[in-house]
């Protein structure tokens, strides 16, 4: 058992090494979430408990430990067509409008930048297959996921969903048509799975590791783990990665943490998306 100020050394060593690293600010209150993550990724790792791992990371912390950490305090939560109605705005108005739009490149590139287990670009990679399927003959649809959490990364690209992952907000027709039952596990068709490119990325580092720029960008529900300071240094950085007439959605409960003079907060339908003007609007 940890004394109570053992425990707090602890828990201020963990948080402030976490924040620095992704972003991720834990809060009073979090201190058993915290110590039991932690106790659990110790144990994995051969250690007794939390303060084993703590004594070894104040001594030396290789760089695969310290991802290992911050792996173990993300928080995942996901599901197939989240909140549905930013999907319904793109099927209904925003796709439409881009393979309009992108006629002459031929091109649409869509960032899901918090992607956990690849629920999210899968939904939109589907999407795209039953409702533009004539246009991705001809059109070039690239769909960049990435996170921070190199375990779920690895899963996203397994594409292997539990049956309580699939139902949790997969319509049965696309279950059907997009998935192959393997036990109590359901696996993502091929031609969904080659459609996204799954990278670990640290949204902190978004400016420098993202070169190019996206029509669509989902950043839903990760800004909501960040202090003040860092959501607008990470949305800044996030907006910058859109193209002029490109939508940025964050969750459906979030608002941009600063005003920008090329931003337009549009009401799709039961979205709001923010639309990066662009010179002919
Ligand atoms: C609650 S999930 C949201 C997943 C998905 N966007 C959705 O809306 O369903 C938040 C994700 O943000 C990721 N995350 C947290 N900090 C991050 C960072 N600094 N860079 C990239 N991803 C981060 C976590 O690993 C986690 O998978």
């Amino acid at each position: 058992m940890l004394g109570v100020t053992e425990k707090k050394e602890i828990f201020n060593f963990f948080t402030t090494l976490v924040e620095k690293l992704s972003g991720i600010s834990y809060g009073k209150g979090k201190e058993y979430l915290i110590e039991s993550r932690l106790n659990e990724l110790a144990i994995s790792l051969g250690y007794k408990d939390i303060k084993e791992l703590y004594n070894v990371c104040r001594r030396r912390a290789d760089l695969k430990l310290l991802n290992e950490i911050v792996d173990a305090l993300t928080t995942n939560e996901t599901y197939f067509f989240r909140d549905r109605h930013p999907f319904e705005a793109l099927k209904s108005h925003i796709f439409p409008e881009l393979f309009k739009k992108r006629e002459k490149e031929k091109r649409i590139d869509i960032w899901s930048a918090a992607c956990s287990t690849g629920q999210e670009p899968y939904s939109i990679a589907m999407l795209l297959l039953e409702h533009f399927s004539t246009y991705l003959r001809s059109y070039n649809v690239f769909i960049y996921a990435t996170d921070i959490s190199k375990k779920s990364i690895e899963r996203a690209k397994q594409g292997l969903y539990h049956q309580i992952e699939i139902n949790r907000g997969l319509p049965a027709n696309y279950l059907v048509k997009y998935f192959k039952q393997e036990g109590s596990y359901w696996r993502i068709d091929e031609k969904v799975r080659r459609m996204v490119k799954f990278e670990v990325l640290n949204l902190l580092e978004a400016d420098l590791k993202v070169r190019q720029k996206f029509d669509i960008i989902m950043c839903r529900y990760v800004l909501i783990y960040f202090n003040l300071d860092t959501k607008k240094k990470v949305f800044t950085k996030v907006w910058n990665r859109l193209k002029p007439g490109g939508y940025l959605f964050l969750g459906a409960t979030e608002v941009p943490p600063v005003t920008l003079p090329d931003m337009e907060k549009k009401t799709i339908g039961r979205t709001i998306c923010y639309y990066k003007k662009d010179q002919a609007s």
